[in-house]
């Protein structure tokens, strides 16, 4: 791994992105390391909850413009390069990012294609690549048109301006904004208690919350029910039930 640090604390894996004298811009090469770790992670049973994050200037600056600036469409198209993209989305475990400084143009997308995100005070969001003659690509207008709507999406991506931690927390984008010196150490508190939570139900909530920006509302809602029955199949809903009755704290054991 010649791009990110990876080490546990307790249930979590904690991934950093260190590309520092480049603000962990997202090579190809970083990018595979990214997907490898994640569904290493995932596929772990000791790991409950992944943490991703970059380093102190930067989450991540984007894509690595030095690897596009000659690149033709047809370049582009055969590189294929979202591939690897989508298989983040695929991590079926809790990706929590911690974002400090800038997360800008793929960078922002990672950041989004996260399922919780805790800022730091110093970061700074926002899909800049109108700036280059371009537009994201991993996603960015698709997250953005959802969870801001038409409008505030827009805005963001027509003028490419970055907006702080306190903004996007405001706009709903992101979960938390806590120190800088705090974030990493917050997101793992997070992914700890995420860990105590019974597993298959936390990965069917998943699928059902993305399900639900996916498809029609009838569609999602008849998937939540799908996966809603699934649950009664688990020995932890049995358990947690039971705990309930019981009055003591329930054992969950991913199955
Ligand atoms: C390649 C990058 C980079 C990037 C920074 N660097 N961002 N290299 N690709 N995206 C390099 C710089 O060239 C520089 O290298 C070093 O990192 C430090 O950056 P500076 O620019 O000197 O730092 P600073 O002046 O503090 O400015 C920080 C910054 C700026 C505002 C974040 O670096 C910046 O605007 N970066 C580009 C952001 C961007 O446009 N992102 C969108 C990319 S397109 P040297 O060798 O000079 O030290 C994209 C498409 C998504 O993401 C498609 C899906 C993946």
């Amino acid at each position: 791994m010649a791009y990110l640090t990876m080490h546990d604390d307790g249930p979590v894996r904690i991934v950093r992105m260190a590309r520092e004298d480049r603000l962990n811009a997202l090579n190809l090469a970083l990018v595979d390391e990214l997907v490898a770790a994640l569904e290493a992670a995932d596929a772990d049973v000791n790991v409950r909850a992944i943490v991703l994050t970059g380093g102190e200037k930067a989450f991540a600056a984007g894509a690595d413009i030095g690897e596009m600036a000659d690149a033709t469409a047809v370049d582009m198209k055969l590189r294929d390069q979202f591939r690897a993209w989508d298989r983040i989305r695929g991590v079926h475990k809790p990706v929590i990012a911690a974002v400090k400084g800038f997360a800008l143009g793929g960078g922002c997308e990672l950041a989004l294609a996260c399922d919780l995100v805790i800022a730091g005070e110093s970061a700074k969001f926002g899909q800049p690549e109108v700036k280059l003659g371009l537009m994201p690509g991993a996603g960015g207008t698709q997250w953005l048109a959802r969870r801001l709507g038409k409008a505030r999406a827009l805005e963001l991506l027509w003028l490419g301006d970055p907006i702080t931690a306190r903004e996007a927390l405001s706009l709903g984008l992101i979960n938390r904004v806590v120190p800088d010196e705090a974030c990493v150490a917050h997101a793992v508190e997070l992914g700890k208690r995420l860990a105590e939570m019974p597993p298959v139900a936390l990965r069917c909530i998943k699928e059902a919350v993305y399900q639900a920006m996916d498809t029609a509302f009838a569609d999602g809602l008849e998937a939540e029910r799908n996966l809603f029955y699934l649950l009664f199949a688990t020995e932890d809903a049995r358990e947690g039930m039971r705990a309930f009755l019981e009055r003591r704290k329930p054992e969950f054991q991913g199955r």
